[in-house]
This record gives structure tokens, sequence and C-alpha cells, in this order.
């Protein structure tokens, strides 16, 4: 064999090889990197053959281990379902406002009722519960039809004007449309409902819808305005507003009423978990 040549100005050894007087020098690669590279190769081959690898034309290579994600995923759930459902079944057992002196069941149900109702409910009353017009807010002690446990229980079960044999329904009448009223009485009455709320009103219009007030509407939003959740009527008296507190806003419902909608939730969500919102909802803040 030749005497390797070394390159002058590096002080390498050449392969030998020349180009236009370009030398190439004899570089191997660091052999903490051959190893590495080895390394991997015996790892593949090895993983190869213990774990899932190669498709084949119906199915693939399972391994020697036998490892399957789709079992593990499987038994994972299956056993969060058997830790849950003794909870489950406890909670059908009992009654809803039983549910909250046990600690670890209450913990459960606040836990599984906020992940229904960001499912089932957000879209409606907001992620938070906050509400927009036409929505109630769940977070205040502000409550059309009762805030009781028993009472948001009762109304999720049933819904609110639903399809439900049993529903929530009391249609306030549609005053205008209806012409039960003229537009004059409707302004007077909207400024009579304005000034329970302590606005500042036309107090001769107002006067007048006092008058009109305890004819037409006392019935249900009681003597002093102070609604009646037996009746899922408003207290006006608040300066809490489901549909608007400027004069159009009530004018209008006085007008046309309003006949918001929930729709029934038996059915659709399991009995448990239906107790499970209600005790969620009853924790926002608002529960009497
Ligand atoms: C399609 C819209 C919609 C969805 C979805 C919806 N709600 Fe409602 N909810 C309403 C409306 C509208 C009202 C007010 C009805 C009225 O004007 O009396 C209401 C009223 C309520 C009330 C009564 C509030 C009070 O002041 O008495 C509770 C409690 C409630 N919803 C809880 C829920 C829960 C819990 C869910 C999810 C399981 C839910 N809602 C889903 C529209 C909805
Ligand atoms: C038969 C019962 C009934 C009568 C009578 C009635 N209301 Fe109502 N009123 C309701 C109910 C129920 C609601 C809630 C409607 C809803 O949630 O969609 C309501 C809602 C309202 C609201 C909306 C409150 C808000 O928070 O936005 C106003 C304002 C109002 N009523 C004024 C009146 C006036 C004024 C009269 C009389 C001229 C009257 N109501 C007569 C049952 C009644």
């Amino acid at each position: 064999m030749a005497k390797p040549e070394i390159d002058e100005i590096t002080g390498a050894e050449t392969t030998g090889h020349e180009w236009d007087g370009l030398k190439e020098l004899n570089k191997p690669l660091p052999r903490w990197w051959l190893w590495s590279l080895w390394a991997c190769v015996v790892w593949a081959i090895g993983y190869w053959i213990a774990m899932p690898a190669w498709p084949l034309v119906s199915g693939y290579t399972e391994g020697l281990l036998g490892y399957s994600q789709r079992v593990s995923v499987t038994s994972a759930l299956a056993e969060a379902k058997e830790a849950q459902s003794e909870f489950l079944e406890k909670i059908a057992a009992l009654e809803v406002s039983s549910i909250k002196s046990d600690p670890e069941l209450l913990r459960f149900s606040l836990a599984g009722g906020a992940a229904a109702f960001g499912d089932n409910c957000a879209p409606c009353h907001g992620r938070g519960a906050q509400g927009a017009p036409g929505y109630p807010n769940l977070n205040d002690d502000n409550w059309l039809w009762g805030g009781k446990l028993e009472d948001i229980h009762q109304t999720l079960v049933v819904g609110i004007r639903s399809n439900h044999d049993d529903t929530r329904d009391n249609p306030m009448p549609a005053f205008g449309r209806d012409e039960i009223l003229t537009p004059a009485q409707i302004a007077d009455a909207a400024q009579f409902v304005l000034s329970l709320s302590g606005n500042k009103v036309d107090t001769a219009a107002a006067e007048r819808g006092k008058e009109i007030f305890a004819e037409q509407c006392v019935a249900c939003h009681g003597e002093e305005g102070k609604g009646n959740p037996e009746l899922g009527a408003p207290n006006l008296t608040d300066r809490i507003w489901l549909y608007g507190g400027s004069k159009e806003a009530i004018s209008l419902t006085i007008r046309n009423s309003r006949a918001g909608v929930m729709p029934s939730w038996e059915g659709r969500l399991s009995p448990e978990t239906i107790k499970q919102l209600a005790v969620y909802v009853h924790s926002l803040g608002g529960g009497q």
C-alpha cells in the first residue's frame, strides 16, 4: 500500500483523489457519531420486533409485546367509568338536596355539572353562566322560577315553555299586539315600570301607569312589582333586566310579551347529570 499523502496546509491525510489541483482530505465521521448511528439502528430493529410497526396488506405486525394504544385507552376508560359509576349510583339514589351533605359526592357533582354545563348550557347562558339579553344570568340571586336547589332541578327537568307536559309556563299577555292596552296606555305603564327601579320618569304618566299596573300586571308581578317565582314573573324593582331596562325595551315587552324558551332536559341528559347540573348551578353564587 502506498504511503498516505499528507496535505501540506492542513497537515491532514488525503484520500489521494485530486480534481484540478484540489485534493480531498481524508476526514472520517467522528466515532461517537457512528456509534450513535449504530445504536439507533439496533434500537429500531428491537423496536420493530417488540412493538407494532409495519403495515401489512391487512393489519400490521403486532410486535412481541402485543401493545395497542386502543386497548390501553379502552381499559383506562373502563377504569374511569368504574370509578364514576360508584358516585353516579349514589347520586341516582339520593334526592338532589341530599347530595351536598356528602363532600365527596358534592365535589364529583360540581366537576360533572361544570363539564355538562359547558357542553349543553353555555351556548345560551354563556361559558361563565353570565347570561345575555333574553338568557338569564345564573350567577346572581335573581331568579325567575326560584333559586332553591329543588326549583332549579325542576326547571331543568321540565324546561320553560318547552314541549314537556309539565313545563314551567306562564305567558305574559301581549298587551299591544292583542289590543288589550292602547299604545298610550303602554307608554304610561312603561313609565310606571321604570319608576319602580328608581328611574326619573314623567310623573303624570307614571301615575296613570300605576292604575294600569294595578289592573293588568299585579296578578303576576305582585302589588309592588317584586315578581313571583311561582309564575316566572320577574322582579321589576331590582334594576336587573332580562330583556333590557330602557323605555323602548320595556315598552316592547309590554306590547308583544317575550316568552323565553328553555328546552326540557329530561330524556336528553341522564337524571344523574341533571342532578349534578342543578347542584352546579345552585353553587354558582345565587343558590337559595
Ligand atoms: C336554547 C337556549 C337555552 C339552553 C341551551 C339552556 N337554557 Fe337555561 N334558559 C334559557 C332561557 C331563555 C331561560 C329563561 C326563560 C324565561 O324567560 O323564563 C332559561 C332559564 C334557565 C333557568 C331558570 C333561571 C331562573 O332565573 O329561574 C335555569 C336554572 C337554567 N336556564 C339553567 C340551564 C342549564 C343548567 C342548561 C343546560 C343544561 C340550560 N339552562 C340550557 C335558555 C336556555
Ligand atoms: C300572566 C302573567 C303576567 C302578566 C299579567 C304580566 N306579566 Fe310581565 N312578565 C310575565 C312573565 C312570565 C315574564 C317573563 C317573560 C320571559 O321570561 O320571557 C314577564 C316579563 C315582564 C317584563 C320584562 C322584565 C325583564 O327583566 O326584562 C316586563 C317589563 C313586564 N313583564 C312588565 C309587565 C307589565 C307592565 C304588565 C302589565 C301591563 C305585565 N308585565 C303583566 C308575566 C306577566
